[in-house]
């Protein structure tokens, strides 16, 4: 049955939040795009270029820190190449780049606890100090665009 295979197949994909056999590079550049869009619409409320709206703001975060577990899975080996900014030393300095993904982790679930008080003094370091692991990770692990 044709639509029976159709509709498992969707149920399927809906699932896993991707499409079926998407590539493991794909997948970490579609979390990292999220990235993108979710810290993106935060950082336009934390520099005023948009309204700060604390619940649309702390439901960001919390999105943010559930995102910032899910990369880290698709770097699986001889992922280095093909269409991908990762680079080799992701596999050969697994210790600095497991440290990097910890403190990335961390400021990212400090950012969530924060950004739920809507105390914007504290949000501005906290949404600062994610920031800074995303850079501190992309210049050693990332190739420049
Ligand atoms: C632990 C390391 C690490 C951290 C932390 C990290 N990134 Fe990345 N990021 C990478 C790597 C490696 C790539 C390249 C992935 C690829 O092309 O396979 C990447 C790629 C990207 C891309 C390009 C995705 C695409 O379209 O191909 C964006 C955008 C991005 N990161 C944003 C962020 C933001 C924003 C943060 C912080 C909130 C962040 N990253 C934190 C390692 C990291």
């Amino acid at each position: 049955m044709k639509l029976t295979r159709f509709v498992l197949a969707a149920a399927i994909a809906a699932a896993c939040g991707s499409a079926l056999a998407a590539d493991p590079i794909t997948q970490r550049q579609d979390v990292f795009k999220d990235y993108k869009k979710t810290f993106g619409t935060m950082g336009d409320m934390v520099k005023g270029k948009t309204p700060y709206d604390k619940a649309e703001f702390a439901k960001l975060a919390a999105h943010m820190e559930v995102i910032s577990k899910q990369p880290w899975q698709y770097f699986t080996p001889g992922t280095d190449k093909g269409k991908t900014g990762a680079k080799a030393e992701i596999w050969s300095k697994g210790a600095e780049w497991k440290q990097e993904i910890s403190k990335h982790e961390a400021a990212t679930a400090e950012l969530a606890k924060v950004a739920a008080t809507g105390d914007l003094a504290a949000i501005k370091p906290a949404f600062g100090k994610v920031g800074q692991t995303c850079k501190s990770c992309h210049d050693t692990f990332r190739k420049p665009d």
